[in-house]
């Protein structure tokens, strides 16, 4: 039965997570970017909870999170001196890296056979401690289950998955609310393979050389985890022009209940009857905007809205890992200006 674990201030604590993870078990841990659903990533066991948890497809690798590059040792090789680079610019924080796995340390269901493996160290002050204090490379996919929106908030993490761990550490909620930028370092150049709040540019600053950004067609992901349908709540979902917004809504109606996730600022041109929920006070806030998209998509789940037009956002270097969560949600269902009526 999945209980709530107060967040670790007392070695005490500390010390139930650690038993609970060294017998297999696995428990919801606050990250930076979205909680994440942990394991002992060298234990078949624990991994295979984790995926049953979730429902996840066996072929989807988890990231492994550490507390210290030293710890990478063990299980992965570092492919030169400009992944290290990286590493110790952007961790701990919100940015994984796909490396070559070493050995057989790691289950092997936790890279689902590949021979490579995806490693983060996350900042978020509980998740880090736990890490550190444990000693355990932790497998964490997003403490989701399969197909819903990540969860940003440890109550989530029980609305989704009560019952099917030990406990969910009941922390703050995520700073960045969207999954890490995952980093491709077993070919060169190096290539983003889920975008994320570390960009190109931030990446490109500190190697002074080209990154790749992996746009193939989703029959050939690089990351396995991205040819699936994500964060999509159970109504349908549709992009929609801000500047059709008004004329929209204003068809629609009779008969069905809309919901609309946007900026604060549409607020006034959304009729009353309308559900609204507001992503960020400035249009141009994308940060704000994905700290609080999943949450939102959520909240609609929930609600007994038919449909949900969301607000398409400006495309920018700065908005790309919004827009890719957005669109993934959508699959892309869009409405133009000229196809509103
Ligand atoms: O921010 C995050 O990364 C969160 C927190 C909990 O750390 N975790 C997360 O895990 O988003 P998950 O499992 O939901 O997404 C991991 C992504 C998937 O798209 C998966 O296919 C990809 O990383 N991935 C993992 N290992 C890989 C590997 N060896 N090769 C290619 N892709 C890999
Ligand atoms: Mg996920």
């Amino acid at each position: 039965s999945a209980e709530e674990l107060d967040s670790p201030e007392t070695a005490e604590k500390l010390e139930e997570i650690k038993t609970a993870l060294a017998y297999g078990e696995i428990i919801g841990l606050p990250t930076e970017t979205v909680y994440g659903l942990a394991g002992d990533a060298r234990n078949p066991e624990a991994i295979q909870k984790i995926f049953q948890a979730k429902g996840r497809p066996q072929d989807n690798p988890l990231i492994v999170h550490i507390h210290s590059i030293d710890q990478l040792e063990e299980f992965a090789e570092i492919p030169d001196e400009r992944v290290l680079k990286l590493m110790r610019t952007f961790w701990p924080g919100p940015i994984s890296f796909i490396l070559p796995l070493k050995g057989d340390h790691i289950a092997a269901k936790t890279v689902a056979d590949l021979r490579s493996v995806a490693v983060r160290m996350p900042s978020h002050p509980v998740g880090l401690k736990i890490l550190e204090y444990t000693g355990i490379p932790l497998a964490a996919p997003s403490a989701n289950i399969s197909g819903k929106p990540s969860p940003t908030d440890y109550r989530h993490v029980v609305d989704d998955l009560k019952g099917k761990m030990y406990g969910v550490v009941n922390s703050t909620p995520a700073d960045y609310g969207i999954e890490s930028t995952v980093l491709d370092c077993t070919t060169f150049p190096y290539q983003i393979a889920r975008p994320g709040e570390i960009k190109k540019s931030d990446l490109e600053r500190v190697l002074d050389s080209e990154i790749k950004v992996h746009e193939g067609d989703a029959s050939q992901p690089i990351s396995p985890g991205m040819k699936y349908k994500h964060y999509a709540p159970k109504q349908p979902l549709v992009l929609i022009e801000g500047i059709v917004m008004a004329q929209t809504l204003a068809a629609e109606k009779e008969g069905r209940k809309i919901g609309v996730i946007a900026p604060e600022s549409f607020r006034e041109v959304v009729p009353e009857e309308v559900e609204f929920i507001s992503l960020c006070q400035k249009e141009d806030d994308y940060r704000e905007a994905a700290k609080n998209l999943y949450g939102a998509l959520r909240k609609m789940d929930k609600s007994d809205v038919d449909m949900i037009y969301i607000y398409r956002f400006r495309e920018t270097p700065f908005s790309a890992a919004l827009l890719n969560r957005i669109y993934k949600a959508t699959g892309d269902v869009m409405i133009k200006g000229d196809k509103a009526n």
